[in-house]
């Protein structure tokens, strides 16, 4: 009997500690925010609202619940007392909430309708190869199906570049994070002294993105077969990179000499789209797919967690030994960085831009964004004349949120991605008072270079500080949080919110206003707010995360979490056209099966009143991550990734979509309203 020592490929641990810098773990902060925490962080809370979003509404009378009780009276009598958004948002959650579940199903509200739609293996180009059940499909059939592990999702319209209302015809595009071995052949992964090139070939097109041509057939969504514009990208597609590390020293490898391209993008979490109507593809846990065994590994290697054993899946073991995985071994093996792979891991890490309604074009490494654990992005609307800003978390335990501005203006006749080429990376700083500061990461910045010259860090060029981002970071004293994941700007306010997902690695000591709790397993949301042009902005968190009880905030502006609307983990969000804040959950399979929480779920949120309702909720041992709309809000996307999380290969522990006892599959679902109303009224 064959030997499938398929325990061996460990997928727990993907978001591994990797900050070992000792800045600022906060003891002296501790001092400045116990006296700030003497007002109470609700009161600065309360006083941040009062300065920004209450700009929107003298509503704070509303805030003390967010039960569906006061869901119902905020929506009739409150509104009385608010006076514009809280107002016009209540009707957009008129849905009935939804109890937490542990079904092996999508539940929506009543009067709304889930649909599975393009589940992993779909096929989408080429000679389309059907999907076969009991996953034996070749690596050459996934590189023309869409790929498992659907996670950022974005709908753009066919008019997207003129008037972006198409409501029944655009680009579904979505990444692919990773996959469950155990579950992605028949008899889960082969390892031995080498791997199955098939089965490595398979893996790698399982990963990166698929742009998907979808169109309304009456009231059914469907893919557009043949169309042009359906396409894979995968972990080896060839791409260009762009910014300051393109043609650096440190990203020249065999494959390419002058280190201006690479192969392939992979553990694609969140997303982010442009201004321009591109599609950015996060490079998220992708440090693990690399091996360096060599005695010393590179600050670029060791301050991301590079494997010293193993790649994730071992792809360097391909029984082929084909050039193409080989490169998964940076181990120096050659007489020079262009006779091997040293530099492999270098060309990822970062951002990746995609033109989905050019099939042609070559996807874009972005390196002014910096090389980190990408989460996603997400971008401030854009000001004609105006430098492009964007936003990207650092998913790791005690990692920074980041912010870039173009060094040149938008202007809508001429934008492209090469706005993202050049400007400048900065980090954040979150004050114990509320404030809050972006910590340039520029060498040409002398507050930065005294800062490296105190920390006796040297890099030989802007492109070497990027791609160690994050030690430059660590260099500036930057705020390590609870895991930064999504982010979302309001489309009117600016007014940025990102998820801090948990970080159980923080104790008592380490705590600090932006993250204050020790042993964090529920995480929260931080927001901030912020002027065009300024480099300081002002924050304060949105909610908690946790058990029914859970109170954010104090007196009279205090929110307490409900049986309506309790959650953990938060990860994936959006905020839609209309100001409506959706947040998805992450919990792990056992915070899922021994929690309050029930499986992973969504959430709709006022981000004025607080109000906050649970929408849908997911599968077994599913995420539920990546949401997005149709222009006119009558169709939600949402991805289910990874159900059944905790298989074995002769043991499912979820079978959706198909039930009975098929084997599970990520997949998209299409919700809609059943009398064709908005999404959430
Ligand atoms: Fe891929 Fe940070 O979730
Ligand atoms: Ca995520
Ligand atoms: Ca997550």
């Amino acid at each position: 009997m064959t030997d499938h020592t398929i325990y061996e490929i460990d997928n727990s641990g993907i978001e591994p500690l990797s900050n070992n810098s000792n800045n600022t773990t906060f003891a002296e902060v501790m001092t400045q925010r116990r006296q700030f925490l003497k007002g109470s962080l609700g009161t600065a809370v309360a006083a941040f609202m009062g300065a920004s979003l209450v700009a929107c509404g003298g509503d704070d009378d509303d805030k003390k619940s967010n039960s569906s009780s006061s869901a119902s009276s905020s929506s009739a009598p409150a509104s009385s007392s608010s006076s514009s958004v809280s107002s016009s948002l209540a009707p957009l959650l008129g849905f009935t909430a939804i109890a937490a579940n542990r079904n092996d199903a999508i539940t929506v509200p009543a009067g709304y309708t889930a649909t599975t739609f393009v589940p992993w293996g779909t096929p989408l180009t080429g000679s389309m190869p059907a999907y076969k059940g009991d996953a034996s499909n070749t690596g050459a059939d996934q590189e023309q199906q869409v790929g498992a592990h659907h996670d950022g999702v974005h709908f753009f319209p066919m008019d997207a570049k003129t008037t972006g209302t198409n409501s029944s015809e655009g680009l579904l595009v979505m990444n692919h994070e990773y996959l469950d071995d155990k579950i992605f052949h028949p008899n889960g992964a082969t390892l031995g002294a080498t791997r199955p090139a098939d089965e490595v070939r398979k893996e790698i097109a399982g990963h990166g993105v698929s742009v998907i041509h979808i169109k309304k057939n009456g009231s059914n969504w469907e893919v557009v077969n043949g169309s042009p514009f359906n396409r894979r990208i995968t972990g080896a597609t060839p791409m260009d990179i762009r910014g300051p590390a393109s043609g650096y020293a440190k990203m020249a490898t065999k494959y390419s000499p002058n280190g201006t391209a690479t192969r392939g993008t992979l553990n694609n979490c969140g997303m982010g789209y442009t201004p321009w109507n591109t599609y950015l593809t996060a490079e998220e846990n992708w440090a693990g797919y690399f091996v360096n065994k060599d005695a010393t590994q590179p600050r670029e290697h060791k301050r991301y967690g590079v494997g010293t054993k193993n790649g994730r899946y071992f792809w360097e073991l391909a029984d082929s030994g084909a050039d193409e995985y080989v490169r998964f071994d940076a181990s120096t093996k050659g007489a020079t960085a262009l006779d091997d792979y040293r530099n492999e891991p270098n060309t990822f890490g970062w951002m990746v831009e995609i033109d989905p309604f050019d099939p042609e074009a070559r996807p874009q490494k972005r390196t002014a964004l910096g090389r980190f654990g990408h989460e996603g992005v997400i971008f401030a609307p854009a000001v004609e004349g105006q430098p492009v800003v964007c936003y990207s978390g650092d998913d790791s335990q005690n990692e920074y949120i980041y912010k870039f501005v173009s060094a040149e203006p938008f202007h809508k006749a001429t934008a492209g991605g090469w706005l993202l080429n050049s400007g400048v990376l900065y980090v954040a700083k979150f004050n114990a008072d509320g404030t809050g500061e972006w910590l340039p990461l520029d060498i040409t910045n002398s507050a930065f270079t005294a800062k490296a010259a105190a920390a006796g860090v040297t890099f030989a060029n802007q492109a070497d500080l990027l791609i160690n981002t994050r030690l430059a970071a660590d260099i500036m004293g930057a705020t390590k949080m609870d895991r930064p994941e999504w982010g979302a700007v309001h489309p009117t306010t600016g007014e940025v919110y990102f998820t801090l997902t948990n970080n159980t690695s923080r104790t008592a000591e380490q705590i600090d206003a932006a993250n204050p709790r020790a042993n964090n397993a529920t995480g929260h949301i931080i927001r901030w707010n912020e002027e065009a042009g300024k480099t300081t902005f002002k924050w304060d968190i949105f909610l908690l995360g946790g058990d029914v009880g859970t109170t954010t905030g104090t007196d009279d502006k205090a929110v307490t979490l409900t049986a309506d609307n309790h959650f953990a983990s938060p990860d994936g969000l959006w905020i839609d056209p209309r100001g409506v804040l959706w947040i998805q959950t992450d919990m792990s399979g056992s915070q899922q099966g021994t929690g309050p929480y029930g499986n992973n779920q969504m959430l709709a949120a006022d981000p004025v009143t607080k109000q906050v309702k649970r929408f849908f909720v997911g599968p077994i041992d599913a995420e539920v991550t990546g949401v997005t709309g149709t222009p006119d809000m009558k169709t939600l996307f949402v991805n289910i990734q990874h159900p059944g999380d905790r298989s074995t290969s002769t043991n499912f522990t979820s079978h959706w979509p198909e039930g009975g006892t098929a084997r599970p599959r990520s997949a998209t679902v299409i919700v809609t309203k059943n009398d064709g109303g908005m999404i959430g009224s």
